[in-house]
Parts: C-alpha cells; sequence; structure tokens
C-alpha cells in the first residue's frame, strides 16, 4: 500500500461510511479484534484544522475493550468482494470465534495499529477523545427511544487521522 496526503483523499463520505462501511481494529501482535461500523464521520477537529475520524461503539462489543486499551485504532475499508465478511465481522463477536481468521483476513501490524493487508484504504487513527454519550445530551425523545431502548449508549471515539494509506487511486482525487 501507498501513504498519501489525507488532503488528496477523494470519497463521498456517506456512501464510504454508510455504504460500504469500515472496519474498526485495534490490538497488538498477540491479540487484536475487528468490527464492522457504518456510523461515523470523517472531517476536521481541534488543532489547526486536524483531520480526524469519530466512531461509536457500543458497550456490548469485545473491539471496545482493544480500543479503549490501545493509543490507536485503525479503520479499513474493503473491496465489494467482501461485503459478505463485513457482514460477519458484524454480527459475530471476536469473544466467541477468530472472526480475523474466519473471515480471510491477514493482519498487518504497523506504526502501533492493526490493520488488514487485503483493505484498499486505510486510516490509521490516534485516539485524542472517547466518552460515552450521556442521555441528557439527546434533545429528541425519538432517537433514544429508536436507537437506545436499551439506553445502551454508544462512547464516541474521535481519532486523529495520523496516516492514509491506499492500494490504488480509487480514492486519489
Ligand atoms: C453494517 C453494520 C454496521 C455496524 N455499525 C456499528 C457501529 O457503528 N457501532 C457499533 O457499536 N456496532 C456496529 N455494528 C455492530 C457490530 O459490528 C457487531 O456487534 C459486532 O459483532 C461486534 O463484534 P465484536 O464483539 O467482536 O467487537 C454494525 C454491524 C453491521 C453489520
Amino acid at each position: 500500500m501507498k501513504e498519501i496526503n489525507y488532503k488528496d483523499m477523494k470519497f463521498n463520505p456517506f456512501n464510504l461510511i454508510g455504504g460500504e462501511w469500515m472496519l474498526v481494529t485495534a490490538g497488538d501482535e498477540t491479540s487484536c479484534n475487528t468490527m464492522t461500523v457504518s456510523w461515523g464521520h470523517i472531517g476536521c477537529l481541534w488543532g489547526h484544522n486536524d483531520p480526524t475520524a469519530v466512531i461509536y461503539l457500543r458497550p456490548s462489543r469485545y473491539t471496545k475493550k482493544f480500543v479503549d486499551e490501545e493509543t490507536y485504532f485503525t479503520l479499513c475499508v474493503m473491496d465489494k468482494s467482501f461485503k459478505k465478511q463485513m457482514a460477519y465481522l458484524g454480527s459475530v463477536s471476536g469473544r466467541d470465534e477468530n472472526k480475523i481468521a474466519n473471515a480471510g483476513l491477514t493482519p498487518v501490524y504497523a506504526d502501533s495499529s492493526i490493520y488488514f493487508q487485503e483493505a484498499k484504504l486505510v486510516l490509521i487513527c490516534k485516539k485524542v477523545f472517547a466518552q460515552e454519550l450521556k442521555e441528557d445530551g439527546f434533545l429528541y425523545q425519538e432517537t433514544i427511544d429508536e436507537s437506545y431502548p436499551q439506553r445502551d449508549f454508544h462512547t464516541m471515539y474521535v481519532g486523529k487521522i495520523e496516516k492514509v494509506l491506499v492500494r490504488d487511486d480509487e480514492y486519489i482525487r
């Protein structure tokens, strides 16, 4: 994969995150986990318009333990041919199965983070903020009723994008 400047990325965030989905991965050489996400944001926050990615993890996710423990997490965008594996990684827990091996993914440990050799776009993110969403912050009860009937509020993580890796030119403007 080759590294590019985040300013040279090209994509529609709604299609990329909500449509193609991403894998959130954290851990080290000996132990790591990954899961599918389709909620998140990519944009500028703090510093000098720092490039950041925001993800939301529910308390039950095994991956959350790794994201909480590690300094870095990665976001991987996979080819369409991995859709079935993405659905699997987003429905089974790494507590119960060796999801990464079962999905045929090859972990790469680099820059204090884990990503997958098969990814077509990788964002290496340094965790700079983590906080559970609080019930009293919601301005409309319907959001809670729709998304949190069990009050299992997501933890929001802001990661500063430190490196962008691409497989080919698809995401380069
Ligand atoms: C398309 C898709 C999107 C998902 N998006 C999220 C998300 O943004 N946040 C979240 O906490 N869970 C999300 N999930 C659910 C987790 O991926 C799922 O619970 C997963 O099995 C957790 O795995 P783990 O326990 O190994 O971490 C999504 C699942 C799918 C299929």
